[in-house]
């Protein structure tokens, strides 16, 4: 027996490797992405899984993947979850249970592991992406399985085991990061009447303590896609990581939100998603000169779908896929530079043009000019609201 465990190197997942020895009498092979979380995360990791009992660790760089099949395509959606949430940790999730299913094929795996809690969105997430792509796997996800509710538990757990850990009893929040976002629960957030302390914060400066001078990044587009950042070209993952940097240190990207989980119910939740806030800016702001008004609503009712499925987990799918064809028509369009600023907090779009630019200055003057009748708005007013006038006619008529 073999199973292959999405493993982090934090407390959960660690206790969870002898546990599956223990309960499932297999091998574990750990399985660790690198999403863009950052060094730490990752330093010493094989060692760690070793060391823990893992026959095996693999750490998988997907951080360009994540960006370029996983992130610019839901972009293109314009998906933002209940008008606030760009849906960072919801976005990693795919990436990394299809990753985690190809290293079970590769070593003969029999079953798949997480270590989700039994109450949150990731594990539908995970197990979603496992049924779509690797039906044939046990899933096991010791969190809905074994007794144990509480850090101590877990600590005396790998303590009676001898098993080393550097972890603490107390870790106030739950936190999930890669190359996007950071998301933070638990703690005080779980009081929807608390402020969050300056703590929570990790990956922005704090707003009010940001530059007092403003600046200014530009972001060119070609067909949807990111080229270029102040005039350097990017990779995707290059370019997300270069806004970043630059929106963090104005504290650009910070939300504070109730949100509803797919299992019903609400959790209270603070995010930082620096460079992905300057680059969804940007991108609607480029949209807008070259979507005429009905394309543009169709697409704004596209995201909003597409937001729901990306949030419940539904990346392998066919609506999925439907969905992100029908933005990649639009994103044809979606090619130009915009000038976003930078500011306390807020990204302002100042600047933006675009060969496609449907936007032209001689239509829209106040002045003169030679395609606009104003004439011919008389009587396309007059059909546009002749069903209001028949009504009200009648209405007159029958008084
Ligand atoms: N509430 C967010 C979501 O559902 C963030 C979840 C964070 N996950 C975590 N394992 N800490 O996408
Ligand atoms: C978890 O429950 O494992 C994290 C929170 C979530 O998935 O929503």
């Amino acid at each position: 027996n073999k199973v292959v465990l999405a493993y982090s190197g934090g407390l959960d997942t660690s206790a969870i490797i002898p546990w599956l020895k223990e309960n499932y009498d297999c091998e574990v092979v750990a399985f660790a992405a690198d999403v863009g979380q950052g060094d730490e995360e990752l330093e010493g990791l094989y060692e760690k899984a070793i060391a823990t009992g893992a026959s095996e660790c693999y750490i998988v760089d997907l951080k360009e993947e994540f960006v370029k099949e996983y992130i610019f395509p839901t972009i293109t959606t314009g998906a933002v979850y209940e008008g606030e949430y760009l849906l960072g940790t919801s976005m990693a999730r795919p990436v990394i249970a299809k990753a985690q299913v190809e290293i079970a094929r590769k070593v003969g795996a029999d079953a798949l592991c997480h270590g989700c809690t039994g109450k949150g969105n990731d594990q539908v997430r995970f197990e979603g992406a496992f049924s779509a792509l690797a039906p044939d796997l046990t899933v096991i996800a010791p969190w809905r399985e074994w007794d144990m509710v509480s850090r101590e538990d877990l600590l005396a757990y790998l303590a009676e085991r001898n098993i080393k850990t550097t972890a603490s009893a107390t870790k106030i929040y739950s936190r999930d990061a890669n190359a996007w976002h950071i998301s933070h629960e638990g703690g005080e957030l779980e009081d929807p009447w608390c402020e969050p302390s300056k703590q929570v914060w990790t990956m922005t400066v704090d707003p009010e303590e940001a530059p007092d001078t403003p600046e200014r990044v530009s972001l060119k587009f070609n067909e949807g896609a990111l080229t270029h950042v102040n005039g350097q070209s990017v990779s995707p993952y290059e370019g997300l990581v270069a806004l970043n940097k630059l929106a963090a240190a104005h504290g650009v990207g910070r939300i504070d939100i109730v949100e509803n989980r797919l299992v019903g119910m609400k959790s209270r939740g603070c995010y930082e998603t620096p460079g992905g806030t300057v680059l969804l800016k940007a991108y609607k702001a480029l949209e807008t000169m070259v979507l005429d008004k009905a394309s543009l609503k169709y697409r704004e009712q596209l995201g909003l779908e597409f937001s729901h499925v990306m949030y419940d987990g539904r990346w392998f799918t066919p609506l999925c896929n439907s969905l992100i064809a029908g933005a990649a028509s639009f994103a044809k369009y979606v090619t130009g530079e915009i000038v976003v600023k930078l500011y306390k907090g807020q990204a302002t779009v100042t600047q933006r043009q675009s060969p496609n630019s449907l936007y032209s200055e001689d239509f829209a003057t106040f002045g003169a000019d030679d395609v606009y009748d104003q004439k011919h708005a008389e009587g396309f007013i007059r059909l546009y609201s002749l069903s209001s006038r028949i009504a009200a006619m009648k209405k007159q008529g029958d008084e």
